[in-house]
């Protein structure tokens, strides 16, 4: 995928936190410690430093929701990471995006800190970012 396309379709998956543009992607695609895993109708960007890896983002086109691509996309990024020598994948959420709890805890993930009025909202209101982290151990990625 292109950073325009990956672009569109962050701008199509999220209000909050802010959708990032082109140059952003094309920034983070870039860099040798990021990894982009990219199906039909997804992607995910993960970095991984030192040992620990960190989930930048993972967007599902809204019409290919509950297909299981976010599962994996999800999966294989890890498996970056793993590869890359990361232990420990840590990753933020809204607290109030259910699906994208849902599949984090699904893939393994518990929740390890809270940042309260985290996000901003479009409508000036604040949201709690919930800090969310899973062991990567050489059995540890399904
Ligand atoms: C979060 C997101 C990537 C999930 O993608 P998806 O392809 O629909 O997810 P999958 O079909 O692979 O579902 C995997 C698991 O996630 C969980 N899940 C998915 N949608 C869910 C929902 N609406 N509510 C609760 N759990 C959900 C389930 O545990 C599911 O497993 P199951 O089907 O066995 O029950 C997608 O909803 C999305 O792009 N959201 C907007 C962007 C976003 O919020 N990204 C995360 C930011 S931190």
């Amino acid at each position: 995928m292109t950073p325009k396309a990956l672009a569109q379709l962050h701008a199509v998956c999220f209000a909050t936190p802010r959708p990032w543009n082109a140059e952003e992607f094309a920034a983070l695609i870039g860099a040798p410690d990021c990894d982009l895993i990219t199906l039909p109708g997804g992607f995910a960007l993960i970095r991984s430093i030192a040992g620990e890896a960190e989930l930048l983002t993972i967007a599902v086109d809204p019409d290919r929701r509950g297909e299981g691509i976010g599962g994996r996309l999800l999966a294989r990024a890890l498996i970056r990471a793993q590869a890359k020598g990361a232990e420990t994948c840590f990753l933020e959420v809204a607290a109030d995006n259910a699906a994208a709890i849902g599949l984090y805890r699904s893939a393994g993930f518990t929740q390890t800190g809270r940042r309260p009025g985290y996000y901003r909202l479009q409508d000036g209101q604040r949201t709690d970012a919930v800090i969310m982290a899973r062991p990567l151990g050489p059995t540890a990625v399904a």
